[in-house]
């Protein structure tokens, strides 16, 4: 193959030390037009997509955080820890551990503690499913499922929610193979808001075959008003298969420092350890989240999350006065089902200065956060309403 085209030498080649002559006997590869070869799966797969900033004076809805600041006492327990920064940490986080351990009554061992509760669905996937075998998740729900089963190996089996945007547990029992080695429940789901019932999640766990790993993701567990919601702190040791993935990110308000944990049983947990990328969990997130945990401060924190419980549920009913079909909002967000409408809605808030999460062509998640964002919105959201809404769902 002739090259035409003109030859620009790379930039170690054009620098003073080339001319220098101090790197003369490095002899540059020609290029050839081959790329490095990727895994295709993994190079079709979407970049991450982080929510945009928010405009000057507006508010960042669309990352399900937490509005609050930190807490004082968080803040020092960080800064603290800090000055340890130049010891790697314990990255089993022992006492984090065993300080979970106590609340849920296991052993520290039946309890895992991840870089956020994503890197411990990434874990739990890698040590149970690889190529040939299948994930079973509703669809639609977490957006980081699909990338994290690509890239252990596995294949994805999306089940529809149903209509009323809760998972349809029947469909995706019906979904599990020979091949399936995970089954992923979000409850409350990401980014519709509904809760699987603790009734629906036992007669699904009797349908599950015991060799197959149901790993419940209850990121939104602080968040949930309903009931007869089910509830995986109840469920600990009851099910040879279960693991439930808990995180510091939302209720805790934690996102920044990375920290989530799972309970389970220790064999499960033992695989999951396996597959950690090493020190994966700083000693200055362990430090934020043991004293997140301390009486006073756990007491403060989940006063906030009482308010914002109950600003989610005032939002979500006066969106439904305006005709909105929001679905039932158990997490610390709503969903508006736009449909084809989703980017104009989404570009319309962002024009009024909320950035929200859209997920064209089904809807748009809306995080519920400052207290002074809800009148605004609801102005601007009283605009935008369409009479004839799909999938109703009062
Ligand atoms: C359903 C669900 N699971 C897990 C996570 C991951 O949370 P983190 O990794 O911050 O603990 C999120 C975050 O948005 C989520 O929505």
């Amino acid at each position: 193959m002739t090259l035409t085209r003109k030859r620009i030498p790379p930039l170690w080649q054009r620098s003073p030390w080339r001319q220098r002559g101090t790197v003369e006997s490095v002899t540059a590869p020609e290029p050839t037009g081959a790329r490095v070869r990727l895994r295709a799966e993994i190079a079709a797969l979407p970049p991450y997509r982080q929510g945009r900033p928010a405009p000057a004076d507006g508010f960042k809805l669309s990352s399900n955080e937490n509005p609050f600041d930190p807490l004082p006492s968080v803040q020092a327990a960080i800064a603290a820890a800090a000055t340890e920064v130049n010891r790697y940490p314990d990255a089993t986080a022992l006492r984090l551990r065993e300080r979970l351990a106590e609340r849920f009554g296991v052993s520290p061992d039946e309890v895992i503690v991840g870089a956020g509760s994503v890197s411990l669905l990434a874990q739990f996937i890698l040590a149970a499913a690889g190529p040939g075998d299948e994930v079973v998740y509703a669809w639609r729900s977490f957006e980081a499922y699909p990338g994290l089963v690509t890239v252990s190996g596995a294949t994805s089996v999306q089940v529809p929610n149903r209509a009323d945007h809760g998972h349809d547990l029947d469909a995706m029992a019906d979904a599990i193979t020979d091949r399936t080695r995970a089954v992923i429940v979000c409850s409350p789901n990401n980014p519709t808001g509904v809760a699987v019932t603790a009734d629906e999640f036992e007669r699904f766990m009797a349908r599950v075959p015991s060799d197959v790993l149901v790993l419940l993701d209850e990121a939104y567990a602080e968040f949930v008003r309903d009931e007869a919601s089910v509830d995986g702190s109840t469920l600990i040791g009851r099910y040879p298969n279960l693991v439930v993935l808990r995180t510091f990110s939302k209720a805790y308000g934690l996102a920044g420092v990375r920290i989530g944990y799972a309970i389970g049983p220790v064999e499960i947990l033992d695989a999951a350890r396996a597959t950690a990328i090493p020190l994966g969990v700083t000693g200055v997130a362990t430090a934020g989240a043991l004293a997140a945990l301390e009486a006073d401060a756990e007491v403060e924190l989940l006063r906030r999350v009482d308010a914002l419980a109950e600003q989610r549920t005032r939002f979500r009913a006066a969106l439904l006065e305006q005709g909105w079909a929001v679905p039932d909002a158990q997490g610390n967000f709503v969903w508006l089902p736009t449909g084809e409408r989703t980017a104009a809605v989404a570009d319309r808030l962002f024009d009024a200065g909320f950035v929200t999460r859209a997920f064209p062509p089904d809807g748009i998640r809306i995080s519920v956060g400052e207290a002074e964002s809800v009148d605004t919105l609801l102005r601007v959201l009283e605009e935008l309403v369409e009479p004839s809404q799909e999938g109703h769902s009062a």
